[in-house]
């Protein structure tokens, strides 16, 4: 759909994500849970005198002509946007911010480029449907990822908590309570990408018990859907701790990692913790019993730097539209 008089400057913002369970299953079809966090990424796109596109983010700036691997996934998604509706006779400007920490597993790619994807879609006078900005946006996480699933994408363009398989896509999965997760980086950035093909490694060395460890990421990622809706919060614990050894088996855990969750399950004020995303580093989360998380957090912290609690919000995507 085209949108008529199109703004002189647009804004989006998407959130960053966490997996509560499933992770690297279902790149292979299982069902897996992600929900968005309350740390957002935003992209403002604005008219040019030029003719360029040009990208903006703290002290680094790029042209999307050139191919260098700086924004690489915002470039993705701009030029994914150009082949379908033409590039624009003008310039455009965007600038990015975000308080999602880079490389920790919390969507901060996928964040940025759903915020890219609404925003220079919209500054191009076009109002597209969530499925059209996931793919758009699908095309940046792909040249950063590989074979991404489309799980982040997901969490961060929707919003809430959700239960997604490739083959569903995402299902919402309404929470009659609060929740609050704490999240902790362990200091370490992966890449999604290499952490990716080991797990294949492992599939094609111990396909019969992968294929079983994925029916029961599965089964786990269904069950925790029922005990979300039924507040019972140690089933939950109970299904995050075993999905934590499942990604130690299949070998995106790392000594770092098994010791921030044995750290965070001994203090006694949480009911599961595991890794979270990609593995290999970046950030593991807790459960911690409600009136003992901000306990949890302050005795975390002492020893970890990046340690904060997130509540899930329902805002996905979300557009603002200005004067620049
Ligand atoms: O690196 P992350 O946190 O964005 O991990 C993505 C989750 C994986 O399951 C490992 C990959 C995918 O695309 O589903």
């Amino acid at each position: 759909m085209t949108v008529e008089g199109v703004k002189e400057s647009v804004t989006a913002s998407a959130p960053g994500k966490i997996i509560i369970i499933g992770e690297h299953f279902v790149v292979y079809g299982s069902y897996a849970i992600a929900a968005a966090i309350t740390k957002r990424a935003r992209v403002t796109v604005s008219g040019t005198s030029g003719k360029e596109t040009l990208i903006f983010s703290n002290d680094m700036k790029s042209k999307l002509s050139e191919h260098s691997g700086r924004f690489s996934a915002v470039k993705e998604v701009v030029r994914a946007l150009y082949e379908k509706y033409g590039p624009p006779e003008n310039g455009i400007r965007i600038d990015i911010q975000s308080d999602i920490p880079l490389g920790s597993g919390l969507g901060s790619s996928a964040a940025i480029s759903v915020a890219t994807a609404g925003a220079v879609s919209r500054f191009m006078g076009h109002d597209l449907q969530h499925e059209e900005i996931a793919t758009f946006a699908g095309r940046g996480e792909k040249s950063v990822h590989g074979n991404p699933s489309g799980i982040d994408t997901a969490a961060s363009l929707y919003g809430g908590m959700i239960l997604f398989s490739r083959k569903t896509g995402p299902k919402p999965i309404p929470l009659n309570r609060a929740i609050q997760l704490l999240v902790v980086y362990s200091g370490v950035p992966r890449s999604t990408s290499k952490l990716i093909s080991r797990v294949g490694e492992t599939k094609s060395k111990f396909p019969s018990t992968f294929e079983h460890l994925a029916d029961a990421s599965s089964f786990a990622s269904l069950q925790l859907v029922d005990a979300f809706s039924n507040g019972d919060l140690p089933y939950v614990g109970a299904l995050m701790n075993f999905s934590q050894a499942t990604l130690s088996w299949i070998g995106v855990s790392t000594n770092n990692l098994d010791a921030l969750v044995e750290n965070v399950l001994h203090s006694a004020f949480c009911y599961g913790a595991k890794l979270t995303g990609a593995g290999g580093g970046g950030s593991i989360i807790a459960l911690p019993m409600p009136e003992k998380a901000v306990a949890l957090l302050q005795k975390i912290s002492k020893r970890y730097k990046v340690a904060f609690l997130v509540s899930i919000p329902q805002q996905g995507l979300s557009l603002e539209f200005g004067v620049r």
